[in-house]
């Protein structure tokens, strides 16, 4: 057999930064080279993602994920054993078929996307390569090292719902190296926190490490994000922009947007209308599913008209479905995709995904998920796919750490292409407002 077949592949429970089991996958070539990967997951998920396999029943709140774990070591190993590694594709359109249904609801996608990025891990240890190198070569992009979304304050499905807008979060477009954006962060999120301590409010942190949001409005915690940048020595807009997620799916029932820590019930045109308020208000960049995800015509309203002033992100809209980004580029509803690997259940398919955004125009942002671990195959995926733009939660607690962390020592490797200043922005006001200033 080849160097790079397949000769083992076993999973294990093991726990993640919420404490809920999760599937590690561990992949073993011919020439002993052993790849591993975890499985993330989520708390806001689209209707429409792949499907983790939970046990259900009393047991660990029915989170737990021996059935997964068994799925691994008695189906998928047999069917994979043999297949060369090298050839992700072959491997994953395996586990596709193998599971055969549209949302991976047999083998569960904790299951498939552990072992996919195991896969992936245990080539790139064969060929003495770089992940992002590996991930490179198979999708023929050139690297480059990503622009990060940090959140400073967390709500909605990871804060107790104790404010309904997701993430408020910053990017530093205009930093000259991944490190300079690492340090801008840190004196942001520094800085929230002490005007959090003066007015009484410093209670702790979200599920992905932001400050507990503890406002009177949604727009109050924006404002506080405007002051925490200012108080930073930094002038909003600049160097420095804002970027949401309103994973509005998460308040919208029967089409109404429910703002509960407001009490007010808004129609789609009236959420359209706040939202624009914002934009026009404060230094927003991007902003990810301004709609419920079943509000299509919203989407499309909103991009329409906001399309080509921000990045508008589709995550519970799109699921890392490279024909949902096909549709949503025919009917015009957002910019721009997120591409989380449990939502599609492979490496390949969400690749996949990632090109078909690429083709139709639409840019990428590889995305963690709120349950996360100490597992940094998006880092890799980032860089590797040259996508531009990287999602990880907060700047504190080490399952979020772990990853820019490695976006440190990737960026210190040769070929990985570096921090392009500016780049993944283009086509936004920001962008715009960059221009006009050089000219
Ligand atoms: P998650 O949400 O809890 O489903 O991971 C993260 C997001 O909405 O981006
Ligand atoms: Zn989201």
């Amino acid at each position: 057999m080849n160097d790079s077949a397949i000769s083992s592949v076993s999973a294990r429970r093991v726990w993640d930064s919420r404490g809920n089991p999760t599937v590690e996958a561990e992949v073993g070539l011919v020439s002993g080279a052993v790849g591993r990967a975890i499985a993330p997951a989520g708390a806001s998920r689209g209707a429409r993602e792949a499907i983790d396999l939970r046990d259900g029943g009393k047991n660990l709140d029915g989170k737990n994920v021996l059935g997964a774990v068994d799925n691994v070591n008695t189906l998928i190993a047999p069917a994979l054993i043999g297949m060369n590694a090298n050839e992700q594709h072959d491997v994953d359109a395996t586990l596709v078929a193998l599971d055969g249904t549209p949302l991976k609801s047999v083998l569960g996608a904790n299951a498939t996307v552990a072992v996919s990025m195991a896969v992936l891990h245990a080539a790139a240890i064969a060929k003495q390569l770089p992940l992002w190198q590996h991930i490179a070569d198979l999708s023929g992009q050139t690297p480059s090292v990503p622009l990060p979304e940090i959140q400073i304050f967390g709500g909605g499905a990871h804060a107790g719902r104790r404010v309904d807008v997701q993430d408020f979060m910053v990017m530093v477009p205009g930093a000259e190296s991944f490190d300079e954006v690492l340090e801008i962060t840190s004196e942001i999120y520094r800085a929230a926190g002490r005007i959090m301590t003066r007015k009484g409010r410093s209670v702790g942190v979200a599920d992905e490490g932001g400050w507990w949001p503890v406002f009177d409005s949604n727009e109050e915690a924006l404002e506080t994000l405007v002051q925490a940048i200012e108080d930073a020595g930094e002038i909003p807009g600049e160097r420095v922009v804002i970027s949401l997620d309103i994973a509005a799916s998460e308040f919208c029932t029967d089409g109404r947007y429910h703002l509960a820590l407001e009490d007010r019930d808004l129609s789609r045109d009236e959420m359209i209308r706040m939202l624009g308020d914002w934009i026009d208000a404060y230094p927003i960049v991007s902003i990810e599913d301004p709609l419920a995800e079943d509000d299509r015509e919203g989407v499309i309203a909103f991009t329409q008209e906001f399309g080509d002033r921000v990045q508008i992100i589709g995550d519970d809209y799109l699921v890392t479905n490279a024909d949902l980004v096909s549709n949503a580029a025919d009917e015009g509803a957002c910019n721009a995709v997120l591409i989380k690997v449990n939502q599609s259940g492979t490496v390949s398919e969400s690749m996949a995904c990632l090109a078909t955004a690429r083709e139709r125009g639409y840019r990428g942002v590889v995305s963690a998920r709120s349950g996360e671990t100490e597992d940094v195959t998006i880092c890799h995926l980032a860089v590797g796919l040259d996508a531009g733009q990287l999602k990880v939660g907060s700047f504190t607690r080490s399952e979020r750490m772990a990853k820019w962390n490695e976006c440190l020592r990737i960026d210190d490797q040769p070929g990985s292409g570096g921090f392009v200043k500016g780049a993944p922005l283009a086509g936004t006001w920001w962008s715009r407002q960059q221009t006009d200033k050089t000219k």
